[in-house]
């Protein structure tokens, strides 16, 4: 839809996640294609190699949702997020998720560092596909058998 109203080129960003998304998102119309957290289990990323192997191990199925801001975020399971989760539940406003979730610095311990207990390691639906660590050039190969 947004493809037929805009005469620029469209990039597709979201869940994409191997050269079949890729594909899909061409079939739809986008020129190009952003993924974020295609790249985190990679060889170059300063990801914590813990947290890269618990990408690999996890699917969009293992991610917990919650509302937070400045939007929602879904994140794999780790005692923070799961609080953050049960307050999102029982009804805590964006802010006081917020304030509990700790800003940045949250993602930067539970990613950089792989802090599982303070931590929040924030990555979209598109992991399901990832089965390995790899170089970056090795997933771009891989991803662009799909462009069509
Ligand atoms: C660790 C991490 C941090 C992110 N931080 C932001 C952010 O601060 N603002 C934002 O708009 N999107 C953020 N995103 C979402 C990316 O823009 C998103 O990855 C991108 O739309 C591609 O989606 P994908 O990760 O499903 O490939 C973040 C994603 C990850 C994995």
């Amino acid at each position: 839809m947004i493809v037929d109203v805009l005469d620029i080129p469209v990039v597709s960003a979201g869940g994409i996640g191997d050269a079949r998304g890729v594909a899909s998102a061409f079939a739809l119309g986008a020129e190009g294609v952003f993924l974020g957290s295609r790249f985190i289990p990679t060889v170059e990323n300063p990801a914590a190699e813990s947290v890269k192997q618990k990408i690999v191990d996890a699917s969009a199925s293992d991610l917990l949702l919650y509302r937070t801001l400045p939007a929602y975020y879904r994140s794999l399971p780790t005692p923070l997020v799961e609080k953050l989760v049960d307050m999102d539940q029982q009804g805590a406003s964006r802010e006081e998720i917020a304030q509990a979730a700790g800003g940045a610095g949250a993602i930067r311990i539970g990613m950089l560092e792989g802090n599982g207990e303070g931590g929040i390691i924030t990555v979209g639906t598109g992991i399901t596909p990832i089965t390995k660590i790899q170089t970056v050039q090795e997933v771009v190969d891989e991803l662009a058998t799909g462009i069509c």
